[in-house]
Parts: C-alpha cells; sequence; structure tokens
C-alpha cells in the first residue's frame, strides 16, 4: 500500500474517503474545524454513537471536499486496551475493504491522538484487513475495489510508524495465509521452499534447510519418530537475519512448531473438526511472518527463526505408544501417546539452538488443547523458567495488544513425567496439560533463557470465520525490536 503526506485540511481534501477517530467525552473536539459541528449534530440526533469500534459512512458530506466522511467510534480513552483499539482498526479496515475506494485519508490526530503506538495498530489493523483468501477457490469473491494508498493527513512524523504497521500487518498475513493452505498443500516441503524464497527476497536473510538424512546424521530422532508415518519427509529450516552491527552480537532465535498437519499419529484424534489441525503449523508460519516483517524493516538485530515441520500420521511405519525414542540432547523419551507430537519435534530444535550461543529463545506453539480450555482465545499461554523474559513478553503482550498469560513451570509439575522405561514420558496424565508440556520442553532448554508460548488458542479462529490470525506476530516482532 503506498503511503502518502498531505497537508491540506480536513475540510479541503478532496478524496475519495476521509476517516476521522471521535473519542466519547463532552469536551472534544475531533478535528478543530467546521466538521465538528457536523460531528456534534450526529451524536446529538443518535445517528452516531462514539462507543468503540462504531462506523458511520456519509456520502458527500456537507461542507467537505471528500467524496465520503467515515466516522470511527474510538470510546473512551481511559477504558480503552489496545486490544480493543486494535479490533476497532481491524473494523476500519473491512469497512474501507468493503467500499468502492482506491485511497483512504487518515486524520491521524483524531484516530490516534498522534500516539505512535496507536498509528501502528492503525496501520496494522487496516493491512490486516485488506488480507482475502482465495487460493483454492474457482470462483473468487465478488469483485472489490483494492485500497492502493493511505493519505495522511498532519505532519511527517507518524509516516514511519504507519508503515511500520502496514508492514506488521503484511507479516500477520503471510503466516494467516501459511495457516490457511489446506495441508495438502502446505507440507514440510512446502515451508522450506517458502523460507528459501523469503531468503532470496532480503540481503539480510539466508535460509538453510535440512532433509531427514541430515537430520538422521546429527541425531535428531525424536523429531523424526513423529515423520515416520507420514509419506511427506520432515524438514528443519533455520533462516538468519543478520542485522546488527556487531555480527557476532548474540541472537533472539525463535522456534517454531510446524505440524501441518496433526492426525495424532497411531494415537489417533477424533474425526469431529479434525481438519482444524491444518493450523498444527501455526507456530512456524508465526516465524515465517516475524522473519519477514524484521527483514523489511532492516531490523539492527540478530534473529534466528527455527522450524521444525513434520506431518504427523498413522501407517505401518508410525511410532508406537510405547516407543523409546532418543532425542538429540541424549535423553531418551517413552512416547506414550503420539497425538504429544509438537513436544517431541521441538525438544530436539530447542537443543539445536543451544549452538547460536542464543541471548534468548522463543517458541511458539499449537501445543495444547488444554491451553485453550485455561486460557481460551483470548491470551495466548506464556511459559518461561526465566522471569525477566516472561515479564517482558507480559508486557508488550498487553501494551501491542496482542497479549499472554503466564502459567507456572514448577517442579512437583516436572514429576509428572517420570518414566519407568525411558529417562522422560511425552505426557503427564490428564493434569496440567499445558504445563506438564512446556516442562517436557524445560528439560531441554536448561542453556540460555527461554520461554514458551501456547498458542492453541490464539493462532486461529474457527466457526464461521475460520481462520489463522496471524497472532502472535506483534507481540514477538515488538520483542525483537526491543533491547530486553
Ligand atoms: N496440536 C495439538 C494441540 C491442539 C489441540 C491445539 C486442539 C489446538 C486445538 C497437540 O499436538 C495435541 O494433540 N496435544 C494433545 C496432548 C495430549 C495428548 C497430552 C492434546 O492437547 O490433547
Ligand atoms: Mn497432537
Ligand atoms: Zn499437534
Amino acid at each position: 500500500m503506498e503511503l502518502r503526506l498531505e497537508r491540506t485540511s480536513v475540510l479541503d481534501c478532496a478524496t475519495d474517503c476521509l476517516v476521522v477517530g471521535i473519542t466519547q467525552g463532552d469536551s472534544v473536539e475531533p478535528t478543530g474545524t467546521e466538521l465538528d459541528t457536523l460531528i456534534a449534530e450526529l451524536i446529538e440526533s443518535k445517528d452516531f454513537k462514539p462507543t468503540l469500534g462504531a462506523i458511520l459512512v456519509l456520502r458527500h458530506p456537507r461542507d467537505l471536499s471528500a467524496e465520503r466522511l467515515i466516522l470511527l467510534g474510538l470510546g473512551t480513552a481511559d477504558k480503552r486496551t489496545a486490544f480493543a483499539e486494535q479490533e476497532a482498526f481491524i473494523g476500519l479496515g473491512k469497512q474501507l475493504k468493503s467500499l468502492p475506494i482506491r485511497e483512504a485519508t487518515l486524520d491521524l490526530a483524531s484516530l490516534t491522538g498522534g500516539q505512535a503506538s496507536s498509528v501502528e495498530r492503525l496501520g496494522y489493523g487496516i493491512e490486516w484487513a485488506q488480507y482475502q483468501y482465495t487460493a483454492t477457490k474457482a470462483k473468487k469473491d465478488e469483485e472489490t475495489t483494492e485500497l492502493g494508498a493511505l493519505i495522511l493527513l498532519g505532519d511527517a512524523s507518524h509516516q514511519v510508524a504507519l508503515q511500520t504497521g502496514l508492514t506488521l500487518g503484511r507479516g500477520a498475513n503471510l503466516t494467516r495465509h501459511l495457516g490457511n493452505l489446506p495441508p495438502n498443500t502446505c507440507t514440510p516441503r512446502y515451508l522450506a521452499d517458502q523460507a528459501m524464497a523469503m531468503a532470496e527476497r532480503f540481503p539480510t536473510l539466508d535460509c538453510e534447510v535440512f532433509d531427514e538424512d541430515a537430520m538422521t546424521e546429527i541425531g535428531m530422532h525424536c523429531l523424526l519418530s513423529v515423520s515416520k508415518g507420514s509419506d511427506e519427509p520432515a524438514r528443519f529450516i533455520i533462516l538468519r537475519h543478520q542485522g546488527a552491527k556487531d555480527p557476532n552480537q548474540a541472537p533472539k532465535v525463535l522456534v517454531g512448531k510446524g505440524v501441518t498437519f496433526d492426525t495424532g499419529g497411531i494415537s489417533l484424534k477424533p474425526g469431529g473438526g479434525m481438519d482444524e489441525m491444518k493450523f498444527d503449523m501455526c507456530g512456524a508460519a508465526t516465524v515465517m511472518g516475524c522473519m519477514q516483517v524484521i527483514s523489511e524493516l532492516k531490523l539492527e538485530a540478530n534473529v534466528i527463526g527455527v522450524i521444525a515441520a513434520v506431518e504427523n500420521m498413522p501407517s505401518g511405519r508410525a511410532t508406537k505408544p510405547g516407543d523409546v525414542v532418543q532425542t538429540l540432547a541424549g535423553k531418551t523419551v517413552e512416547i506414550l501417546n503420539t497425538d504429544a507430537e509438537g513436544r517431541l519435534i521441538l525438544c530436539d530444535a530447542l537443543t539445536y539452538v543451544e549452538r547460536f550461543n542464543p541471548e534468548a529463545v522463543v517458541d511458539i506453539a499449537t501445543l495444547t488443547g488444554a491451553c485453550l480450555v485455561a486460557l481460551g482465545k483470548h491470551n495466548t499461554g506464556l511459559l518461561s523458567t526465566d522471569d525477566a523474559l516472561a515479564d517482558t513478553l507480559l508486557q508488550i503482550g498487553r501494551e501491542v495488544g496482542d497479549p499472554c498469560w503466564r502459567l507456572p513451570i514448577e517442579e512437583p509439575y516436572q514429576k509428572l513425567l517420570d518414566s519407568n522405561f525411558a529417562d522422560i514420558a511425552n505426557i503427564g496424565g490428564r493434569d496440567a496439560g499445558t504445563i506438564t508440556a512446556a516442562c517436557f520442553l524445560s528439560r531441554f532448554t536448561e542453556n540460555y533463557p527461554w520461554a514458551h508460548l501456547d498458542i492453541a488458542g490464539t493462532a486461529w479462529f474457527s466457526g464461521a470465520a475460520k481462520g489463522a490470525t496471524g497472532r502472535p506476530v506483534p507481540l514477538l516482532v515488538n520483542w525483537l525490536k526491543s533491547s530486553a
């Protein structure tokens, strides 16, 4: 999307569509011009109530040169969370997408109060709403006019923030798209090809891909045990962004669960809703989205994105409950349930990344149905052995409207993973499923600061709006940008 700065007033700008934000409260003058009289009348007559997310579209608004005026309600400033504001901006984006307009003019002052973080969310919301899945539809949805340009009223200072928001939105849309693609398209090899193609596009980015022979060679037997039942070969993908002035700066590392389809394996899942297990690679897709964003932003930091990509299928060659496998770390695992496969691929990836001497590692995984039960679809589950890292992620999540909520990793839960036949069992029983999954991972992360994001509830919407959300790309990109 093109960005342009214009210095006309809200009254004089001849645009397809002028967008003005209205904060609730007695003495607020949205634009400080004659337009405020019209707005006051609309509120007075109850034609518009500026609650957060409310939208009114007017054609040929009185006294304005604009063809259309959109009023976006912003509620009251003190009650507005970043999350709710983000939703409202996505709603605005959807409205813009539905109108036959090629450009929209944003009155940034009234929409964001001039706050850079809000400007970023505005860009994110507009870009997010432009995404439409058509890849595997013969009949494309009804023709819509593409929103090609955003015009900013006001000073240039917020152009960067808006651009950053748009870039973040495009990254989230990549994450969503990879998640949405059907599992007969989006296989481990497909993810590897996409990573390779991304590295071609950016000079700071390098990609390395291991096939199954290479993984056998290094000793990633635990990861490979998940892939054994599938005819699709596994891939281990490493994307490196070298952006720091000091090439030896310790990198932040992202590790994504990339189960391109999770049938459960021999511990087969029930049939209902199983299609949604195509989203079991959303951790991997998040890594891809983040790597694209930081490459486009030319982030001055070293970041490594790692993806463990497999398909979890039953077959005569598949891993069975009771099988014992050896991890890259040397520990043995008794696989009591082949549906607890995410931790089996992540543990080898988490061991592998030790060699990067990371500043910190965050893994992202649709790891447990229990996380959905505990936290629902609003908060991502956060589990960490490092309080400082956990606090940083909690705070950033709240600030950017991509929240997470911490669950404990503590010694008494670790016991639940005891096995009579191996060093560790891959499940801990019915209780505290999200915690025992993280406990399993924690056995492989002792040599660096580490946090785990369980995105089972937040990575996609079910029901009529079924589709990937692009979370937690905003949280992670903002963490990568932070110095903490
Ligand atoms: N990918 C699933 C977790 C999942 C399930 C995410 C439903 C979102 C919605 C994971 O591989 C899995 O199957 N986990 C099991 C673990 C259990 C066997 C200990 C689960 O949550 O049931
Ligand atoms: Mn599973
Ligand atoms: Zn899974």
